[in-house]
Parts: C-alpha cells; sequence; structure tokens
C-alpha cells in the first residue's frame, strides 16, 4: 500500500525531527496502537527508545506474556516489564466512580513512566499510541455542548511538573489506518487484528469496587467467550468483544442447591471507528453454549446477559 508506505517515510521523520538526539520512553499496553507506535518509532531512532511495559493488574490472561514476547523476541526491542499490580489495586481499592478509576489509573502510569525514566538516566520524551478517536471522545462530544463522556487514560497531556514533552505518532490516524500501517511495519495480521483493549483495562468493565477475587472471575469468564468467538470463526467480525462483571448478585439453582452469585454481562459490536458501533447479532445458539460454559466453568457467576445496546446510546465500555 503505497499511501502506508508514504506515511510510514513521512512519520518516521517527522519523529526524528521533534525527537532529535533525545531519549524516548513509551508505553506499551500489549494493544496494537502502542505497539504500533513503538515499532515505527524504534524505526526512527533505534535504540534510543526504551518501551515500559506496565502490568498493572488489570490486564486480561495471557496478555503481558504474549506483548513481553513479541517485543523481545520478534522486535528485539528493549522492553522493560514492570510489576505494579499492587500499587494500582492498592489506588483502586474501593474507588467506585468511573472517572476516579480512570483519572487514577492514568496518574499511576504517568508516575511509573517517570520512575523508569530515572533508571535509564532520564528520558526527554514519553511515546503514546494515542488515535485520533482518544483525542475527540475525551474532549467532547459532537453536537451538543461541549462534554466529557469518558476521560481516556492516555489523553489530557503530562502534568505541567513534567520535564518529558509526549511523542504521538498515531495522533490524526483512526483504527482501520493503524492497522495498515501495522502491517507495513511487518506486524502480524493476527497481531494487527486484535480487538482494542482499553488501557484501563478490566477496571472499567468491573462496575463498582475493584477486588482481585472479581478480576480473576471476570478473567475466566471473558477468556471463555473469546474462545467461544474464535471457535464460531466470529472474532475478526467482530470490532471487539468481552465480558463485563456486573455489582449484582441474583438466585440461581444448581443441582440440588441454592446459589447467589454474580451476573456477568457480554458484549459483542461493530463498529469502523469506535466512535459508534452496532450490537453484534449473534445467535441464539452461540450465546447460550457461551453461557453455558461460563456459569458451569466459572465460580462465582451464575447468570449471563448480553448486552444490545448500540453506540449511542450506550458507548462500547460500561464505564
Ligand atoms: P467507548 O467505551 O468510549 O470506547 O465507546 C470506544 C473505544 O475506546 C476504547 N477505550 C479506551 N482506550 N484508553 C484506551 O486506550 C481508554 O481510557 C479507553 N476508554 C475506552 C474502548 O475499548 C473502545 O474500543
Amino acid at each position: 500500500d503505497w499511501t502506508m508506505a508514504a506515511y510510514r517515510a513521512a512519520a518516521v521523520e517527522t519523529i526524528r525531527a521533534q525527537v532529535g538526539e533525545g531519549r524516548v520512553i513509551c508505553g506499551l499496553s500489549g494493544g496494537v496502537d502502542s505497539s504500533v507506535a513503538a515499532v515505527l518509532i524504534h524505526e526512527a531512532i533505534g535504540d534510543r527508545l526504551t518501551c515500559v511495559f506496565v502490568d498493572h493488574g488489570l490486564m486480561r490472561a495471557g496478555e503481558a506474556d504474549e506483548v513481553v514476547s513479541l517485543f523481545r523476541g520478534h522486535y528485539n526491542i528493549p522492553l522493560v516489564h514492570v510489576d505494579a499490580s499492587d500499587t494500582f489495586l492498592a489506588a483502586l481499592e474501593g474507588v467506585t466512580d468511573p472517572e476516579v478509576k480512570r483519572k487514577t489509573i492514568g496518574k499511576l502510569f504517568i508516575d511509573v513512566f517517570e520512575a523508569e525514566a530515572k533508571k535509564i538516566g532520564g528520558a526527554d520524551f514519553l511515546a503514546q499510541g494515542t488515535l485520533y478517536p482518544d483525542v475527540i471522545e475525551s474532549v467532547s462530544f459532537t453536537g451538543g455542548p461541549s462534554v466529557t463522556i469518558k476521560s481516556h487514560h492516555n489523553v489530557g497531556g503530562l502534568p505541567d511538573r513534567m520535564a518529558m514533552k509526549l511523542v504521538e505518532p498515531l495522533r490524526e490516524l483512526f483504527k482501520d489506518e493503524v492497522r495498515k500501517l501495522g502491517r507495513e511495519l511487518g506486524l502480524t495480521d493476527a497481531f494487527v487484528g486484535r480487538h482494542p483493549f482499553p488501557g484501563p483495562g478490566l477496571a472499567i468493565r468491573i462496575p463498582g469496587a475493584i477486588t482481585r477475587e472479581k478480576l480473576d472471575i471476570l478473567r475466566k469468564a471473558d477468556t471463555i467467550y473469546l474462545d467461544e468467538i474464535r471457535k464460531a470463526g466470529l472474532y475478526d467480525a467482530i470490532w471487539q468483544a468481552f465480558a463485563v462483571l456486573l455489582p449484582v448478585q441474583t438466585v440461581g439453582v444448581m443441582g440440588d442447591g441454592r446459589t447467589y452469585d454474580s451476573v456477568c454481562a457480554l458484549r459483542a459490536v461493530t463498529s469502523v471507528d469506535g466512535m459508534t458501533a452496532d450490537f453484534y447479532p449473534f445467535d441464539m445458539a452461540f450465546l447460550g453454549r457461551a453461557a453455558t460454559r461460563i456459569i458451569n466453568e466459572v465460580k462465582g457467576i451464575n447468570r449471563v446477559v448480553y448486552d444490545v445496546t448500540s453506540k449511542p446510546p450506550g458507548t462500547i465500555e460500561w464505564e
């Protein structure tokens, strides 16, 4: 694709001009966006880039390993793996408000990046895989008065006291363009085709207070749901699919016993850019299979519901 080849060359030049002889720290989330940003910046400035993967304890099952092996094994890009889960989970303890969750997580990410920058003798820039829709959605909602719907964890700039400046080479791109750029940079179709995963992770898929126990339950349900989606050959037809663990318990019956466990909501949407979305019209047999497996295999869940809300009026994530 010649337009992406040209975009790649231009972006590399822009990064070189902005960074000069400086050092860059890039926050990797495991998603496509930050990975594409990292590979692009590595092409531009080589070893003056250090990637930092922050495990905030809010990842899906297996996520951390996949990212670390891709970067260390395949690309040979220096990568620091920080396990900050205790810090993040302690700061989130008892937090129920979605915006407070998001802001707490955003601030802690910055703290970790600053600490890692110090360890490598200082960095001049912080790189992020911010996309155009992230910017728009965090700033205002089109058509009405300027209202923040959600504060994306990586939008809003850096605190004034910080010496680091931002490098955001994808800030003008939409998701489909980032995927094209990723392919142009040699990322595999499987990696580039991954569903988006939000920086705040599972924190915004557990309405109410987050606990390690709820995170474990949600991870198990999410893994089964995605496994069924892959088996049905539907992964690539869906923009994003995930499970949500509701702060509601309901009565059920299993064997001869009464259960009183949590409700799990399943979400799947189609979309072009994440700005609008339609719920995915699964057939009932698929939903029944996924629900049966989740209830049978995940202790703590005894009821499964499917979210049939499009965006607008819903948003894709629940918080
Ligand atoms: P919403 O829920 O606003 O989500 O309809 C639109 C898309 O953005 C993702 N999302 C985020 N991504 N940091 C991110 O990197 C965030 O704070 C964030 N919040 C939402 C969401 O998963 C969906 O793909």
